[in-house]
């Protein structure tokens, strides 16, 4: 009875989940995302977007319409990322909460919280590689800075899971957890960059009195 069950919600429950990671992607900035898998600077970029439309030469002739895979992944990058973000931030949070109030019984949380958040980082880095290129150096300083910030941040996660599961060091797991929350923080904000452009919290504030 609980098998029959089972399958056909496990079912809805991964078509439901396809459908939020396509609506999360359809808003995704097309030309800034082409430029960053080709490796451009956010100088090179800034330049071709406000450049005016020249026709293109028609012996040129792109075939726009193959469905590119890899394209395609790359697109999925910032609808996977919320997941790794949340999860582990909350796992941070729920670690100092039991810091602060070891009474809490939040144990199980927090091993729940830190294997989903460095299990669904594991697709969010995957996916941020198509969406960055396949490259171990980037000309824009900005890519560099959050394609290594985020695959280290989810490589420590994954060891503080591990360590979390065997119980081997309370203090060095609580370590490496703080450190993944700051480190999503300085992540989420390149993201912000790269995908709204240079400035794109507007701290520093141009033609201000
Ligand atoms: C857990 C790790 C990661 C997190 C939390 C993360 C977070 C983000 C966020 C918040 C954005 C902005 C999304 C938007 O508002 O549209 C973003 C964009 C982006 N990320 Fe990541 N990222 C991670 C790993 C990576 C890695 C390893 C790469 C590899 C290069 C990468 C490449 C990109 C690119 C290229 C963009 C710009 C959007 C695009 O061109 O499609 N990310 N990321």
């Amino acid at each position: 009875m609980h098998k029959n069950l089972f399958k056909p919600r496990l079912a809805v429950f991964g078509v439901l989940l396809v459908i939020v990671a396509l609506v999360f992607s359809v808003g995704s900035p097309v030309t800034a995302h082409e430029a960053h898998r080709q490796d451009q600077t956010e100088q090179e970029i800034a330049t071709e977007s406000s450049a005016p439309k020249v026709d293109q030469d028609p012996a040129i002739v792109v075939d726009e319409s193959a469905f590119d895979v890899a394209d395609f992944l790359g697109r999925l990058h910032p609808a996977a990322v919320h997941f790794p973000i949340a999860l582990l931030f909350f796992a941070a949070i729920a670690e100092l909460a039991l810091l602060i109030r070891p009474t809490l019984g939040l144990e199980r949380t927090v091993g729940f919280l830190v294997w989903s958040g460095a299990l669904t980082g594991i697709g969010a880095v995957i996916l941020g590689w198509f969406a960055g290129g396949f490259r171990l150096t980037d000309r824009s300083e900005t890519l560099f800075w959050h394609r290594w910030n985020g695959t280290a941040l989810v490589a420590i996660a994954l060891i503080a899971a591990l360590i979390h599961a065997r119980k081997w060091n309370r203090n060095l797991f609580r370590l490496l957890v703080f450190s993944v929350a700051i480190a999503l923080i300085v992540q989420g904000y390149l993201g912000g960059e790269l995908a709204l452009g240079p400035d794109h919290l507007n701290l520093n504030p141009k033609g201000g009195s």
